[in-house]
């Protein structure tokens, strides 16, 4: 693949040892991300460093929700963090399941949830969550640190045909440098042809727009609201009944 500054370097993020043009299968690529990355996300929720943690459910979900507009389903939040999303969607009557690889996320989020939705530690590229297939899969953060085939492989597994997912994916357009709070694990940058070309074969994009993502700081540099946060796209799709 052909690298510039804008382009997400797959080869040199998901290089595996010998050498394979294959899809790494779940259970392999889980190993191959956990190598790469060594994200101790754990150790973030555990010191409460979660800038990402917005007081707000993100405007983007709850326009997909309302404009399609998604009927009350049972649904999948991958990545849930400390649960904010999953009980939101749950108030609104979805029967939610959310799954983090993080322990200490996973004890946040089944505080806030007060027994309304169901949370599992998984994960999502290594196990099989309980109660799929789902009729609406979401992730706020999550694919964006594992932009692969075997990542879109696994929420198409765990969707059924028809059935939507919504994902916020860090943009390399508008992107902005982060100068405010410290950011314990910064979200990799994509542009839009490498999240097109990996979702295809088993998604088709209802739209894929522009957003931003606020980050809950003091710092005078995001005072002003166009320049609060990192751009994001946002993605909805349906999983395709045939795979192509
Ligand atoms: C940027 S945080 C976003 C958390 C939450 N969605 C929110 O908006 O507050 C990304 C989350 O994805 C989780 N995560 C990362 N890789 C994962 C994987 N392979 N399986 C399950 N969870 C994962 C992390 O533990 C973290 O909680």
């Amino acid at each position: 693949m052909k690298k510039n500054n804008l382009r997400f370097d797959w080869d040199a993020y998901f290089t595996i040892p010998g050498g394979s043009s294959k899809i790494p299968s779940p259970a392999s690529f889980g190993q191959i991300a956990k190598k790469k990355e060594k994200i101790n996300w754990d150790a973030c929720y555990e010191k409460k460093n979660i800038p990402w943690g917005l007081p707000h459910v993100h405007p983007e979900l709850m326009q997909a929700v309302a404009e399609y507009p998604i009927r009350p389903c049972a649904a999948l939040d991958i990545g849930c963090g400390s649960g904010l999303s999953s009980v939101w969607l749950a108030r609104k009557g979805f029967k939610v399941t959310g799954v983090d690889i993080s322990s200490s996320a996973i004890q946040m989020a089944e505080k806030r949830a007060e027994g309304v939705c169901r949370f599992h530690i998984a994960d999502i590229l290594e196990k099989d969550i309980p109660g799929a297939p789902f009729g609406f899969v979401f992730d706020i953060g999550c694919f964006h640190h594992n932009l692969h085939p075997s990542f879109v492989e696994r929420v198409a597994s765990h969707l059924e045909p028809g059935g939507l997912w919504f994902s916020l994916v860090r943009s390399a357009d508008r992107s902005e440098e982060h100068e405010g709070p410290t950011m314990p694990i910064v979200p990799p940058k994509h542009i839009a042809t490498d999240i097109v070309k990996i979702v295809e074969k088993y998604f088709e994009i209802h739209h894929l727009r522009a957003s931003s993502y606020g980050i809950r700081t003091t710092s005078p540099a995001y005072v002003q609201p166009q320049n609060i946060g990192f751009s994001f796209w946002a993605c909805l799709m349906c999983r395709r009944p045939r795979i192509r």
